[in-house]
């Protein structure tokens, strides 16, 4: 199957679920060959259909992304933004440009937003760069992107408070608002605004309303920017990061947007980013990202139907498998409606994700930067115990899942299942 009938099949697909009209549709990224076959489609047995269902480890670009990429490289305004002459100029009105359009797409001020290489940088940035806190607080189920550098504030001297969830990934409030007051101050809280295996949506406003003026409260949104209001997000933190490459930009860039007013110390010296962040700019993911950030809205709408495809998916995997457990908030209020965390009785997820992707079918068993390491992932480790953790399969849709996705990939698992040892 070529790109362009892949997009003609998705594109046909969201709209007859509602969905958007087109910039958004999936590019290269979901037809991609599963890896036992040869690349660029050489010669070899006839490619199997591909599913892509790991849309929280990366999202495809948005097709404005790419068309900032291309027009920026065909316009020839690839220089050095901090250079002085005419190229490094238009590179840095272009770089302008994109921080205008992220500051739109998080109702921020432009000049408060830093770019970084990609949300973790964004919140060791906040975390780590913010002034010494006498105490420091996050969930231990976080992603290890935030749980470092809480460690490392933990680790200068600061107290840690261990924010409590209920089972379903949900921040339990009521219970940290004890916590929260007893803390010494000044406090630093961390949290992300939709956590990144569950699909969780994080009560911001009420943690915000548990914390006491002078506090500070950095809120990852690497999963939550094209899947929540993300204005809504930032009017509740201090700090926020973004992740260009689960939301319609590419991987590399990120950014951080931090409130006016408060101090912030560089992590990597060096002139750029007003002295905040060192290095040269990514400029064709920062484009990417500004890019992207204009059609969030757009993107959460063109969300909405994938809650109706997760659901389809539970119901299936259910079938074939029996005795799953769904993981996750069952109150659709609570929850982006893209993820499907379940634990599979006597699956050996790691071993399952290599089945699938001989299927053609990619999914994942945990945060992606913790795939590789083979380990369970410590979120549902922390939330179900490790044999639960062991067992668990994430399956992550974007706006190019399509019901027939679903159904291939279903009967992947079916096959998988089938060929296990009784
Ligand atoms: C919640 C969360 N924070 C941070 C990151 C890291 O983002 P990046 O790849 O841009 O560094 C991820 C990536 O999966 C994530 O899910």
């Amino acid at each position: 199957m070529t790109t362009d009938e892949v997009l003609g099949v998705n594109a046909v697909a969201l709209d007859s679920a509602g969905g958007h009209d087109g910039p958004m549709d999936p590019p290269l990224s979901t037809s991609s060959p599963p890896s036992s076959l040869p690349p660029n489609g050489g010669p070899g047995p006839a490619a199997p259909p591909t599913v892509y269902l790991d849309h929280s480890a990366s999202a495809p670009p948005c097709n404005a992304a790419l068309d900032a990429i291309a027009a920026l490289l065909r316009r020839g305004a690839w220089g050095n933004p901090s250079s002085r002459h005419w190229l490094g100029q238009r590179a840095r009105a272009s770089l302008e440009h994109a921080r205008d359009q992220l500051a739109g797409g998080l109702g921020v001020r432009a000049e408060d937003l830093l770019w970084t290489s990609g949300a973790t940088e964004a919140d060791d940035l906040g975390i780590a760069g913010a002034p010494q806190p006498a105490a420091i607080a996050w969930a231990t189920i976080e992603h290890p992107a935030i749980v470092g550098p809480c460690r490392a504030v933990r680790d200068r001297g600061a107290v840690a408070v261990e924010l409590p969830t209920h089972p379903d990934g949900k921040l339990d409030v009521a219970r940290a608002q004890a916590l929260l007051a007893a803390a010494p101050r000044p406090l630093l809280c961390v949290v992300a605004a939709v956590h990144h295996e569950l699909g969780t949506i994080q009560p911001l406003a009420a943690l915000r309303a548990a914390l006491a003026p002078g506090d500070r409260l950095h809120v990852d949104a690497a999963q939550a920017a094209g899947r929540v209001d993300m204005q809504a997000v930032s009017r509740c933190a201090d700090s926020v990061a973004v992740s260009g490459h689960k939301c319609g930009g590419v991987a590399g860039t990120g950014a951080l947007w931090l409130r006016p007013g408060l101090p912030l110390r560089a992590r990597v010296e060096g002139a750029q980013e007003r002295g905040l962040r060192g290095g040269t700019e990514n400029l064709l993911g920062a484009l990417a990202l500004g890019a992207a950030s204009e059609e969030w809205t757009r993107r959460v709408e063109a969300h909405l139907p994938l809650r109706g495809l997760r659901d389809a998916l539970w119901r299936s995997v259910a079938d074939v498998w029996p005795g799953a457990v769904r993981q996750g908030p069952q109150d659709p209020a609570d929850e982006t409606g893209h993820v499907l965390s379940v634990a599979l009785p006597g699956a050996d997820a790691q071993a399952l994700v290599e089945a699938l992707d001989v299927e053609g079918v990619a999914v994942s068993a945990g945060a992606a930067c913790s795939s590789g390491s083979g380990q369970p992932s410590p979120a549902i480790a922390a939330l179900h115990g490790e044999a639960r953790a062991k067992q668990t399969l994430r399956f992550s849709l974007g706006v190019g899942t399509t019901q027939e996705d679903i159904v291939a990939a279903c009967a992947a698992l079916a096959r998988v299942r089938a060929r296990l040892p009784r």
